[in-house]
């Protein structure tokens, strides 16, 4: 297969993309950046988070709906590139920590991300996640052989107690029987379990829109993670940083804001957004001045707003989509709601069943990674 390594935005026609895989999955380790929650009241009552490797059965049916994703993706003449996973069961320890085991590889849209010619691998924020890069390293020598392709991995953080601020998990203690006041002050502050001693980000925390790139400041990236990408990426695209303070864990944009597809011929681009997670009043402006118009998600389908018990993401992963172009969208089965609203906006849409592999990290976006679209670093921001 050869490859060609360019994407610039979350719609262009789709050529290449790596799916995850679930083998040798084990339950993401608890750690100063991670608490577990299991979901299920009656088994959060019997067991505490779980360590070690998750079973068989669940893997194999995470891997029976990431497979049946790469052969959709594939019967519409897409390249679709699978990781080599690692045992992430291993205990792993470094000179200042040790976890008991890591997590899987699941998802690389939190690990790497294609800018243009450049295939970045992000530094990642929790210990558990810190080997994960290695699963994606047969994949990026495969796309070395693109002489155009550049290779950046960010400076990998000590991932020490000192990059964590542990007053996180109690800073929402009494949060409702406090004042409004009080509350937009808490949700206000942008402090999140990361401090900035060090650099860190997670990919997932970017989208991409041509020359203008959106990176959410959050659990999972900090204002110096931000600070790097904007130093190395400042010659080709123009950084800018997006808070939602309604998002009181806020890690990763996917489920957030969602770009569909650009403005054209005075017909205005359409963005997703979280009807939770309402974007700031000047971020807000600057979308609609730019000829964007922000459509709520509808809320999540009855059954996906109970998250499996393992799952630690929100139900709103019924928002995670992916474009195969700026008209047609891969979306899970069950979002008759949300497949309603897009299919009223012109979308055609391609379902999967996606539920089983929601507790290894996310949804169908979080679990690819683009390497190649047809499209250019054209602006579509022309007022600031
Ligand atoms: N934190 C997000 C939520 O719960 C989940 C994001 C998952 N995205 C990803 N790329 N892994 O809403």
């Amino acid at each position: 297969m050869s490859f060609r390594v360019n994407a610039w935005t979350e719609w262009g026609k789709l050529k290449t993309i790596v799916v995850g895989k679930a083998d040798n999955a084990a339950f993401q380790p608890e750690e100063p950046g991670y608490k577990g929650k299991i979901n299920n009241p009656l088994i959060a009552q019997e067991i505490n988070w779980p360590v070690g490797k998750k079973k068989q059965s669940v893997i194999d049916a995470a891997n029976e709906q990431l497979d049946n994703l790469s052969h959709t993706l594939t019967s519409l003449g897409i390249k679709v590139l699978r990781p080599t996973p690692i045992d992430f069961s291993q205990n792993i320890k470094t000179p200042g920590w040790e976890v008991s085991n890591m997590f899987c590889c699941v998802c690389p849209r939190d690990v790497m991300i294609t800018i243009g010619n450049y295939v970045i691998e992000a530094t990642m924020s929790k210990r558990g996640r810190f080997f994960e890069y290695l699963s994606y390293r047969d994949i990026i020598y495969c796309l070395w052989h693109d002489s155009h392709m550049k290779w950046k991995t960010a400076p990998k953080p000590s991932m020490n107690i000192n990059m964590y601020w542990e007053g996180y998990w109690s800073k929402f203690e009494g949060f409702d029987s406090k004042s409004n006041e009080e509350k937009h002050q808490i949700l206000h502050n942008y402090q999140y379990v990361l401090n900035e001693s060090e650099i860190a980000f997670d990919a997932a925390d970017i989208t991409k829109m041509g020359q203008d790139i959106f990176i959410q400041h959050s659990m999972t990236t900090n204002l110096k993670g931000i600070e790097w990408l904007r130093r190395e990426l400042d010659q080709h695209v123009k950084i800018h940083v997006l808070n939602f303070p309604y998002d009181k864990e806020p890690s990763h944009i996917d489920c957030t804001l969602v770009p569909l597809r650009p403005p054209k011929n005075n017909i205005k681009g359409v963005i997703l957004t979280n009807p939770e997670r309402p974007l700031l009043e000047k971020d807000k402006i600057f979308f609609e001045k730019n000829n964007w118009q922000l459509i709520d998600s509808p809320l999540p389908n009855k059954i996906n707003s109970q998250m499996p018990s393992f799952c630690s993401s929100s139900k709103w992963l019924s928002m995670n989509l992916l474009s195969i172009d700026e008209n047609t969208l891969i979306v899970e089965e069950n979002e008759t709601e949300l497949h309603s609203l897009l299919r009223s906006l012109e979308f055609e849409l391609i379902k999967v069943p996606y539920r089983k592999v929601f507790e290894f990290g996310g949804s169908i976006h979080c679990s690819t990674c683009d390497i190649e679209r047809e499209d250019t670093n054209e602006s579509f921001f022309q007022t600031n």
